[in-house]
Formats: structure tokens, C-alpha cells, sequence
């Protein structure tokens, strides 16, 4: 039997990664441990096996409410749990600190003191910044830091304590690093399911600046099986960069979805940039392809495919999570330019 604690399992990726890890671990027990912030959905658990997961409420700064969780004996924390939207970092970070940064350090002490045997981070490309555009640099392992964005240095002095953490007290820890992730439950703050659900709606588009940043996409199968991959065959301390070669220009990927959605190019409205938008991301996966034999199994094409299915399908998932907290940040951040829904 396998112990797993799983931080951030009602989020989009940590949902994702909850229903790989019980299919490829028929022995996994898992833990999974959310906040339930206005990110953490409990309809993205729908249907997972209660018998092999176990959702507990709680906060990882919450020192006690970590270690009353956190079963001796654990074989892994995965910590996905985070502040993850680059946009409410700017209007203000103190939640970034405090859950990014604050809450890796208090699971890596507890990790230690209930003897977890691997620590594995879910971390981000934006920790090393952005590329020009020539289309001639990536990012590797061995890239520095540059992070931009109060989102992407409160992910990089996470990794620092588990650089730390690994270096002072031996914990046996593994750092993954991916970039933009798409795919089914993703909250529509994030650029592809905000622009696949107002085109759903008919409603106008935000594309930031001049819509030419480009983003490296992952389906976030792929990025879960990587992770797998990574507690499984990773090399204790090792950092993996995980990327399916995939760049695209967001207004490339706005075109592709309206194309795919029958909708005309008309609902584009171009707003104001986002203040220190990062211009490039792309990845080279070749450490996470030769170490851990990790491919990609979806292409743009076909994960694009799951993913407007998914959405279209789930109109009632779109509806729950445009509520309250989402309608006011929409208002916020683009209400002058394309009107408050
Ligand atoms: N989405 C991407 O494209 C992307 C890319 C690179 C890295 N990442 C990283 O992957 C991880 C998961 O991202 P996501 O897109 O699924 O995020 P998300 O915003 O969809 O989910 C985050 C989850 O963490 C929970 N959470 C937040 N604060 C918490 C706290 N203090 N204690 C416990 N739970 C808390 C939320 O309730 C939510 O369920 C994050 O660490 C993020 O930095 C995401």
C-alpha cells in the first residue's frame, strides 16, 4: 500500500493528477489536502473512488492542521496546493506569500517530522522569466532564475526551501517545473477555458496587448503522468522541466478555439497588457525525455479537442464556477473594456 498526500487536489491540476495517480497506483492511498479557496472545486472530485480517497479541509500554513493530516508513514507529498493566477498576484501577493511560500515550507517540516519518504514540488516555468522571441533560447535545468511576476518569485523561493530543505536536512525531494497547462475543470480565470467559456456565452474576449506572448501548452495529462514519472524514477534533488514542445502565440490559440466553436473573430476585444507581461515561454523537455522516458501522448490538436469537448459538455460546471468571486475579479480586470458580466 502507498500513502500519498496530495496538496491542492480540488484544483485543476491536482484533481487531474488525483484520478491518474488511482488509476496507475492500484495500491495508492490518497490523502488529498485543499483549502478550498475560491480555486478549489469540490465538483472536480466527482466520482473519484471514496474508498482510496480521503478529502480533508484544510490549509497548508496551518501548521497543526498539516500535521494532524499527515499520516506517519506517508510515501510522498505532492504539493500542488497554490496562489496560482499570475493577475491576483499583482493586485496583491500577501496570499502568495503566505500559501506558496509559507505553505511548502510547513509541509517540508512536516515531511520531515512524520518521515515522508519523497517531497515532490509542482513548480513553473515562470520561475526563470521570459525568453525573447527569436525562437532560438530555452529554458533548461540549468536556466537561472528570473522570476517576474509576484506569482512566479513566491513559486521560486518555494523552491529555494526545497532546495534547502533537501541540502540542510537531507529530505529526499524532486522539483517539477511546467509550463501552461489546458485541459478539462481548469477555473476560466486562465486563458483558455476564460476564452472557450465566454465564446460558449457569445460573449466578448479579452486578449491582453498584442495577443503575440507566446506560452509552451501542455495538456495536463501529460504534465501529470510527468510528475508520476518524476516521484517514481526522479533522482533525489533533481529538477525536471516539463514540456511538449508546443508554442503558440495566445492569439493563435484564440483563433483555433473560435474556429473550433464556429464563432466569429469579431468577439476579440484587445485590452490593456498585463504590467510586466512575460513575452515567451518554451521549454526544452530533453532531461524529463532521456531520464525519466516521458513523452507527451496528446498533440495540440487532439488535447484541444478533449478540451472544447469537456467544456462544451459542462456548461454547468462554466455556470458554478462563474459566480461570486469570479465575477468580481472579471470586473475588475477587464469590466472598463469588455463591460462586467
Ligand atoms: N495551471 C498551470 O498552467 C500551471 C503551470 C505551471 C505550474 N502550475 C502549478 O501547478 C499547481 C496547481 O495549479 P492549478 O492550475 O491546478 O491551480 P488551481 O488554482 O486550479 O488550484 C489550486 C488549488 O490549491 C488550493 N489551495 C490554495 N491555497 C491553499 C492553501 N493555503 N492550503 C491548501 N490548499 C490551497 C485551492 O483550493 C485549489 O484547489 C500550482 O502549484 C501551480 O503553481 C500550474
Amino acid at each position: 500500500m502507498q500513502k500519498l498526500f496530495v496538496t491542492g487536489g480540488a484544483g485543476f491540476i491536482g484533481s487531474a493528477f488525483i484520478r491518474l495517480a488511482l488509476a496507475r497506483w492500484p495500491d495508492a492511498e490518497i490523502t488529498n489536502f485543499d483549502a478550498l479557496t475560491y480555486a478549489g472545486n469540490p465538483d472536480n472530485l466527482k466520482g473519484l473512488d471514496d474508498a482510496r480517497h480521503r478529502f480533508v479541509r484544510g490549509d497548508i500554513a496551518d501548521r497543526e492542521a498539516v500535521l494532524a493530516a499527515l499520516e506517519a508513514g506517508t510515501d510522498a507529498i505532492f504539493n500542488f496546493a497554490a496562489e496560482s493566477h499570475v493577475d491576483r498576484s499583482i493586485e496583491r501577493a500577501d496570499d502568495f506569500l503566505r500559501t506558496n511560500i509559507l505553505g511548502t515550507q510547513v509541509l517540508l517540516d512536516a515531511a520531515r517530522e512524520r518521515g515522508v519518504r519523497r517531497f515532490v514540488q509542482i513548480s513553473t516555468d515562470e520561475v526563470m522569466g521570459s525568453l525573447p522571441e527569436d525562437d532560438s533560447a530555452f529554458f533548461n535545468e540549468e536556466s537561472g532564475y528570473a522570476p517576474n511576476s509576484p506569482y512566479a518569485a513566491s513559486k521560486a523561493a518555494a523552491e529555494h526551501m526545497v532546495r534547502a530543505a533537501r541540502h540542510t536536512f537531507g529530505l529526499d525531494t524532486v522539483t517539477t517545473r511546467c509550463g501552461n497547462n489546458y485541459g478539462p475543470r481548469q477555473f476560466p480565470e486562465k486563458l483558455i477555458p476564460l476564452l472557450l467559456s465566454n465564446a460558449l456565452h457569445d460573449e466578448p474576449i479579452p486578449v491582453y496587448g498584442d495577443g503575440q506572448n507566446v506560452r509552451d501548452w501542455i495538456y495536463v495529462e501529460d504534465h501529470c503522468r510527468a510528475v508520476a514519472l518524476a516521484y517514481e524514477r526522479g533522482e533525489a534533488g533533481g529538477i525536471y522541466n516539463i514540456g511538449a514542445r508546443n508554442e503558440r502565440r495566445n492569439l493563435e490559440v484564440v483563433e483555433s478555439i473560435l474556429a473550433a466553436l464556429d464563432k466569429p473573430r469579431s468577439l476579440i476585444r484587445y485590452v490593456k497588457d498585463r504590467p510586466g507581461h512575460d513575452r515567451r515561454y518554451a521549454i526544452d523537455p530533453s532531461k524529463v525525455e532521456r531520464e525519466l522516458g516521458w513523452q507527451p501522448v496528446e498533440t495540440w490538436e487532439s488535447g484541444l479537442a478533449k478540451t472544447i469537448t469537456w467544456y462544451a459538455e459542462n456548461t454547468e460546471w462554466i455556470s458554478r464556477v462563474r459566480g461570486g468571486a469570479y465575477r468580481d475579479f472579471y470586473a475588475r480586470q477587464y469590466g472598463a473594456e469588455v463591460g462586467a458580466k
